[in-house]
């Protein structure tokens, strides 16, 4: 190994690896790896190959992951400790890849993990986002987003030669593929495909992320999702997505003939996974290259249909993207006629159902379907194009990503698909990748697992139950919990480091880490912060001390998410400044939330906060994260959390709050009243008025606290109050049950051991068995 080592170094520094800095270092260890992943890489011309279509890919920090899945960490870690060196300090230098935003593109990079690790091949394809999503920052106690220009620095990305030509309405541009070979545990790599332009210009961007939108030659592929609260940020986005799916659809058809298929035999020999709608003009994309290439329109329908898939990732109306007809006859005209033939074909099959047809007119009812309305949600009668209508029509599957969610699909925001597709639908429990989330990130963890149990759990995850047998063993639990404690101290000492900030390891950890949004109700978490401070005041601790951890990026444009921010920065402020209640809560909100992060902190928590508004949150992965490094879930009767609760029982989960059902009755009868809430219960008044007091206005920006109070009182779509005061009871319970230390470490087992069925490699199995067929 040494030897390859010294080669690596000598091609690229002119040196032996010993002379290395910790940045060539990292260059050669991502060298060697990538060239090992390369030689890997096999390709079975005869076997369907999946493409997994995605806007952004949360891959996180390579580095660790391929040297653990090419079995040569330890070898690896030994010479660097010859060398003075760890690889903690090698992996500090490696740069996160900035290319995703949330649970739908971690999901996306689990997915890929798993595939290569059941030796399934499917590639990734998206796009090479140079400044990415953005990296938060915060001033006073506000977030701030500036360019995270992750490409600067060495990277695993390798430059290929293809490239292609998009044409838009009106301009050309030249895309390149960049690619990233993906590990697994398994013998074969894949790959994801990143598309990219050569005139992308970061100097563009100014003062923040502002930047010229109009500018597509220059800003095409700087950021994910920039901002669209204006015409020409969702134009950019269009531009993006038919960029994608374009450079997309050359990729797959050239492979597809390069392996001696001819292009009718699309279907037998790819599958196309689009995933959520942002992908979705790979439908009417694809069918123009067909038919181009000499197929007839209505067998190119017919052979895109059955190789098209697609997964819906949430009900909020705001993300079930809607682009009006307009846009696109100017962005991407060679695709209108399609649309419209498509169009055709369902109106003619349902003329009386509107809900069915791809381009309908907006009609008034939109106007109050969201709190964070985009502004052409209220015109009237114009015309736009249903992206998710289109994907469920021209794809052989739709499914949801986890139970609760898929019948809420079919029963409520779907039916009128469900109807008439029923064989279409079906549900895939999402999952996560073990080897990043535990096996890789908590190692101690995961040896002592192999130690009580061998290794056979790492290949098949339900193998962890057999951890039950040591339920009893007082020996093992106290094993556990100093394996907890070890974790709790590395992240404290990381956060002192980073943020500097103190945590005390003896607090309970208690983390929410997810984006900002308010059906995620980061804000009830902040009220249940403020009722446990007033009770302090007044004398009333809480039975062990706790330390709530928060980790959330909000969307730049999305004002009360940030002002959400705001608040939890000030009281972690006002908190930082007063000694007495630090005994009993602490507050902190880290920097610039990612996966790297997400590793550090995992290991980390005693409790794992997922309480988001029933039926809002689809699935969830965090609560899967957690759970399987033996963090007990406070959480509602939503996405995953259902699951979660059927695995491990009743006992060793803490619900609280109303039932989707419930709530969906709520919105259907608009049933909820905040107001009525908080006039009626003195301790929620309290909490919410405390927001607008002068104590927290020492530190806050007065205008943006009385917004959000203002919000709360008046309208609270995502209800925080209407459970707030269940929350409070049942998190103050589970806080005393910590001080029974060997009833928690059991829950933690439990959660442990029945965390299996929650791998991505089975739910890539599920996938495989009833949709991809590969
Ligand atoms: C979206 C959903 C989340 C889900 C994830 C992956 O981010 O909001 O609930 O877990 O997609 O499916």
């Amino acid at each position: 190994m040494i030897n390859n080592l010294n080669q690596l170094s000598e091609k690229i520094y002119n040196t032996d690896f010993k002379s290395l800095d910790n940045e060539q270092i990292y260059k050669v260890l991502s060298e060697l790896s990538n060239q090992m992943l390369l030689q890997r890489k096999q390709n079975s011309k005869d076997k369907r190959k999946l493409y997994y279509l995605s806007a952004e890919f949360l891959i996180g920090k390579l580095l660790k992951n391929n040297l653990e899945n090419l079995g040569i960490r330890d070898e690896i870690e030994k010479i660097l400790l010859e060398n003075g060196k760890t690889l903690a300090q090698i992996e500090a230098v490696e740069p996160e890849p900035s290319l995703g935003n949330g649970g739908l593109g971690r999901l996306a990079s689990c997915f890929l993990d798993s595939l290569t690790s059941l030796d399934l091949k499917g590639d990734g394809v998206g796009i090479n986002y140079h400044l990415g999503l953005f990296k938060q920052t915060f001033k006073n106690n506000s977030q701030l987003e500036i360019p995270n220009p992750w490409l600067e620095k060495s990277n695993a990305l390798i430059k290929t030669d293809v490239t292609n030509i998009v044409k838009f309405g009106d301009l050309e541009l030249k895309a390149v593929m960049y690619d990233l070979p993906i590990s697994g545990s398994g013998q074969t790599s894949n790959t994801l495909h990143l598309f990219d332009i050569e005139t992308a210009d970061e100097s563009i961007v100014k003062d923040g992320i502002n930047f010229d939108k109009k500018d597509i030659k220059k800003n095409l592929t700087l950021f994910l999702y920039p901002d669209d609260s204006d015409l020409d940020g969702r134009h950019l986005r269009i531009y993006q997505q038919y960029f994608m799916v374009c450079n997309a659809a050359y990729l797959i058809l050239k492979e597809l003939q390069d392996n001696g298929h001819s292009l009718d035999e699309l279907d037998k020999y790819a599958v196309v996974q689009i995933n959520d709608t942002h992908p979705s003009m790979i439908i009417p994309e694809l069918i123009r290259q067909l038919t181009q290439n000499g197929i007839a329109f209505e067998r190119a329908v017919e052979i895109v249909t059955n190789t098209c898939a697609y997964t819906n990732h949430t009900i909020l109306l705001e993300a079930l993207e809607k682009w009006p007809y307009e846009s696109l006859k100017q962005i991407v005209p060679q695709l209108i006629p399609i649309i419209n033939k498509l169009n055709e074909i369902i109106t003619e099959k349902y003329p009386e159902n509107e809900s069915l047809h791809i381009v309908r007119n907006v009609p008034m009812k939109f106007k109050k379907v969201s709190s964070i309305n985009k502004p052409y949600y209220i015109l009237k009668n114009i015309k736009i194009v249903h992206m998710a209508t289109m994907a469920i029509h021209f794809s052989k599957s739709t499914n949801g990503v986890a139970q609760l969610h898929t019948d809420i699909l079919k029963e409520d925001t779907l039916k009128d698909f469900y109807k008439i597709y029923p064989e279409k639908f079906s549900n895939k429990t999402n999952g996560i990748s073990f080897r990043r989330f535990m096996y890789y990130s908590n190692r101690q963890l995961s040896d002592y697992i192999t130690k009580l149990i061998g290794d056979g759990y790492k290949k098949d995850s339900n193998k962890l139950k057999e951890l039950m047998k040591y339920i009893d063993d007082e020996k093992v639990l106290n094993k556990f919990a100093q394996i907890k404690k070890d974790a709790k101290i590395n992240l404290s000492n990381y956060i002192k480091e980073t943020e500097n900030i103190y945590l005390d390891d003896s607090y309970i950890f208690d983390v929410q880490i997810k984006r900002l949004h308010e059906y995620k109700r980061q804000q009830m978490n902040a009220l249940y912060v403020i009722d446990t401070y007033l009770k302090i005041k007044k004398g009333i601790y809480p039975a062990h001390p706790i330390c709530v951890i928060f980790g959330a990026k909000a969307a730049p444009a999305y004002t009360m998410a940030k002002n959400i921010i705001h608040l939890i920065l000030c009281l972690q402020q006002l908190i930082e400044n007063d000694k007495d209640v630090q005994k009993h809560l602490k507050v902190i909100m880290v920097t610039n939330y990612n996966v790297d992060y997400a590793e550090k902190i995992i290991p980390a928590a005693d409790i794992s906060e997922q309480i988001s508004l029933a039926s809002k949150e689809a699935s969830g992965t965090g609560n899967m994260k957690m759970m399987l490094n033996g963090a007990v879930t406070i959480g509602t009767m939503d996405g995953a959390n259902v699951e979660i609760a059927e695995y491990v029982g009743k006992e060793n989960i803490y619900i609280f709050g109303k039932s989707a059902q419930e709530v969906i009755k709520l919105y259907e009868t608009n049933g909820y009243k905040s107001s009525e809430i908080y006039e009626n219960n003195q301790a929620v008044k309290d909490a919410v008025d405390f927001i607008i007091s002068d104590e927290l206005n020492k530190y806050a920006d007065l205008t943006k606290l009385e917004a959000l109070h203002y919000d709360l009182i008046t309208k609270d779509w995502f209800m925080a109050l209407l459970d707030l005061q269940d929350y409070i009871k049942v998190k103050n319970k589970l806080i005393e049950k910590y001080n029974d230390p060997i009833a928690y470490r059991k829950m933690s087992l439990v959660n442990i051991a029945n965390s299996g069925y929650f791998s991505a490699d089975r739910t890539i199995q599920d996938y495989n068995n009833d949709i991809w067929k590969l």
